[in-house]
């Protein structure tokens, strides 16, 4: 449903962009009236702020409600029955953790240095804004580095879903007995709420952590010959989403896919933010998982709090996010159970996210690696999971 509405003259946030560069100036376009005053023509998008709260604004309002703290799904474009929340499948998880005597030994293999490395190099482009160029190149490097990850080990595929916007999202797949699937994902993208096709977007902690964290996941996930050789009792797949930071752009068009593909995705985990633990700290708590307790899944969220206890050796915490605040948001949507994990309790969250300060030089990768145990063991044990 792409509307537009015609501005005459100039708002105060827009008066600078013309100053900007053509390609810069997104979703206004100057319409040339031969001896009338200039008049612009502002994009509208759709977006909801919760349930059945829509709104239709221009891209500078849907930044000035990001920098207010507001989080929402941008459903523009998106046909009727999407843009609602769908039927929940109820899934039955394990009481407890059952593989212990396997994963244990797995996550000796879990390397904080190939994450720092991982992660100096992602956050070296510019930005990576799904509009931009640098984000497209971002996503490509990520996407070499995914296949890399698999053809190591000699299994799984990687590929491209793709997006009008220029940054695609990447999925890779372990093929197990069944087509039940089990998703890890994280985003790709950054974004400075500023001037976003501007300004500098490192994303260290938001998320290139959590893109690190699921990849050297994965890299160890390959290293168990049963998951190698497609013997687990499910799918395993990571997903990298695109454009998270427009309003879940990415991870609606995958999991809206997979519903009119009816695939049948038994559990969703999302790793958004698995770096920062200073205010933790600071504020004399101790170090601890954050797992998500609002708009998820309580039967999944239950089994991730044994899975912290079973193969994190930090305690967790039960904290909120808000409606829509990250990809696990999507999933749910489409009617698939999802949960999600922060690096600490929200208020001793990352404040420098979306700024150029998101710098790797603030992250400890120790509590990356506690996020990465934590993937490496619900990984396992949902592949290995009996589902009805
Ligand atoms: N990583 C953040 C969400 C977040 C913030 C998680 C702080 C944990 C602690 C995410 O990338 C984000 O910015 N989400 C937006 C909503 C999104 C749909 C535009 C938000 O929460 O405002
Ligand atoms: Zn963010």
């Amino acid at each position: 449903m792409r509307t537009s509405l015609i501005v005459a003259g100039l708002s105060a946030s827009l008066a600078h962009a013309i100053y900007l560069p053509a390609n810069l100036q997104t979703g206004v376009d100057w319409l040339q009236g031969s001896t009338q005053q200039p008049v612009i023509e502002a994009e509208k998008f759709l977006i909801e702020l919760a349930p059945g709260d829509t709104r239709l604004v221009t891209e500078d309002e849907k930044w000035q409600l990001r920098r207010d703290g507001k989080s929402f799904f941008d459903i523009t474009g998106l046909p009727e029955r999407d843009a609602s929340i769908h039927t929940q499948a109820t899934v039955k998880y394990p009481k407890k953790t059952a593989y212990n005597e396997t994963i244990s030994p797995m996550l000796k293999e879990l390397d904080q240095k190939k994450m720092r490395s991982h992660l100096e190099e992602f956050t070296s482009f510019h930005t990576r804004y799904y509009k931009s160029d640098y984000g497209r190149q971002s996503s490509e490097w990520l996407f070499d580095q995914v296949n890399q990850t698999l053809t190591h080990a000699g299994a799984g595929v990687a590929h491209f879903f793709q997006h009008s916007w220029g940054q695609n999202s990447i999925i890779a797949t372990l093929p197990g007995k069944s087509e039940k699937t089990i998703v890890i994902g994280a985003h790709q993208d950054s974004i400075n709420l500023f001037l976003p096709s501007i300004l500098a977007a490192p994303g260290a902690d938001d998320d290139g952590s959590g893109t690190v964290t699921i990849l050297e996941a994965l890299r160890v996930l390959l290293q168990d010959k049963d998951i190698l050789h497609g013997k687990a009792e499910n799918t395993v797949e990571f997903h990298w989403y695109s454009a998270e930071e427009g309003g879940l752009l990415g991870s609606q068009a995958i999991f809206s896919a997979y519903e009119k593909q009816g695939r049948d995705v038994k559990a969703m985990l999302q790793q958004d933010m698995t770096g920062y633990t200073h205010a933790t700290i600071a504020a004399g708590e101790p170090e601890s998982v954050g797992v998500i307790t609002d708009f998820v899944d309580p039967g999944l969220t239950t089994f991730i709090k044994e899975v912290v206890n079973t193969y994190c050796t930090i305690p967790y915490v039960e904290t909120k996010c808000g409606y829509a605040c990250s990809d696990h948001a999507s999933a749910s949507k489409h009617g698939y159970p999802s949960a999600f994990v922060i690096e600490s309790d929200f208020k001793y969250s990352d404040k420098k996210i979306h700024t150029t300060e998101d710098k790797v030089e603030y992250l400890d990768f120790k509590h990356m690696l506690q996020h990465a145990r934590l993937t490496l063991g619900l990984a396992y044990e949902l592949a290995f999971a009996k589902f009805d």
